[in-house]
């Protein structure tokens, strides 16, 4: 019992120390507080050997707690085709100028298996040069399973035991031919749960409901969990064939997944020329601009969203 009190009387001392300390520290350097709470659970378990901290350490917490703690993970997956090089480059553009800040964004182009010769070349050239593209095993087709082919294939192709866990906490699946503001898509998710999320614009246009019926191809993301799940379930398995989204819909509501989704609309929309029920005219709050199917539509969306307005100035060039 002795022993006790006399150890309870050195705990007391030493908390007091170390609290007097630390209020120098935050007062000297303005330490974030989630990194103070680190250094404080080093300091409890070591109490009887002290704990130091140098500008080395400090400053490897302050970096561990900024970054990966609260970064979201997010697949980027663009379902596109082999032959497209043109707008592979032109969406390499598109993604490369946008770093979203609060999220690791992997942009990767995702196809079918490769038919040609020239593929074989110009495909590994590419993929030597840029890693941004997923071959999935599959043939090319419209409404005969990609979609499922896609993100059944995931769990394994990032299955890296050394890596994050999960890999990523969200996979999206869109177009070649919509425009994505990352920094608004991040901004938009992270409020949101990470787990059982199914994410994007819902069809029927009019429609706000995302209960009712599914998220439309222009582009949709769902979480890790949900991957797995069309990896390990029959439903999917048993209902390939017809238009892809859709049964996607069917698949989370015959599997009762996505208890949670959100709604982008109307920050996701249709670009507004022709106008249809599912557009929308170009304005600030957008997350996503689908059908820019020629480079007219293209060149007049990035000019609204000003994309080269951080173009640093140099003797090199002149642009009016
Ligand atoms: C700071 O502390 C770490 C671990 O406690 C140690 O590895 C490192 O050598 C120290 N750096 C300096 C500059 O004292
Ligand atoms: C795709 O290619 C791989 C390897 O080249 C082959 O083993 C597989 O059978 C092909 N799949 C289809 C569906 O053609
Ligand atoms: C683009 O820049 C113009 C001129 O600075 C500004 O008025 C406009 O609000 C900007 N548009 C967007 C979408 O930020």
């Amino acid at each position: 019992m002795k022993a006790t009190r006399a150890d309870r009387g050195r705990f007391i001392i030493s908390s007091f120390v170390f609290i007097c300390f630390l209020c120098a520290l935050a007062s000297i350097n303005e330490v974030r507080y989630d990194s103070l709470l680190k250094f404080g659970r080093c300091a409890l378990a070591n109490i009887n050997m002290p704990c130091k901290l140098n500008a080395s350490t400090s400053n490897t917490l302050l970096a561990q707690s900024s970054s990966s703690d609260d970064e979201i993970r997010i697949l980027f997956g663009i379902l596109t085709l082999p032959d497209q090089y043109q707008r592979r480059h032109f969406l390499r553009l598109i993604y490369g100028t946008q770093t979203p800040v609060g999220a690791k964004v992997d942009v990767k182009f995702v196809f079918c298996n490769l038919t040609k010769e020239d593929q074989k070349v110009l495909v590994a050239l590419e993929i030597m040069r840029y890693d941004d593209i997923i071959i999935l095993n599959c043939q090319e087709n419209m409404n005969k399973g990609k979609t499922y082919t896609y993100f059944s294939s995931l769990p394994e192709m990032f299955n890296d035991k050394e890596g994050p866990n999960p890999p990523y906490h969200y996979v999206m699946k869109t177009d070649d031919d919509a425009y994505f503001r990352l920094q608004s898509l991040v901004d938009s998710l992270k409020p949101l749960p990470r787990e059982d999320l199914y994410y994007g614009y819902v069809i029927p246009c009019p429609s706000m409901d995302p209960f009712v019926h599914y998220m439309s191809g222009m582009g949709y993301l769902i979480s890790w969990d949900i991957v797995e799940w069309i990896k390990e379930s029959d439903i999917p398995k048993n209902q390939l064939e017809g238009p892809e989204d859709k049964i996607f819909g069917n698949w989370m509501r015959d599997g009762h997944r996505a208890k949670n989704r959100f709604n982008a609309k109307w920050s996701m929309y249709n670009f507004p020329e022709p106008p249809t029920r599912c557009t929308h005219e170009l304005w600030p709050d957008t997350i996503a601009v689908h059908l820019l199917k020629n480079q007219e539509k293209w060149i007049r969306t990035l000019k609204y969203f000003n994309v080269t307005d951080n173009l640093k100035p140099s003797k090199l060039y002149h642009i009016p």
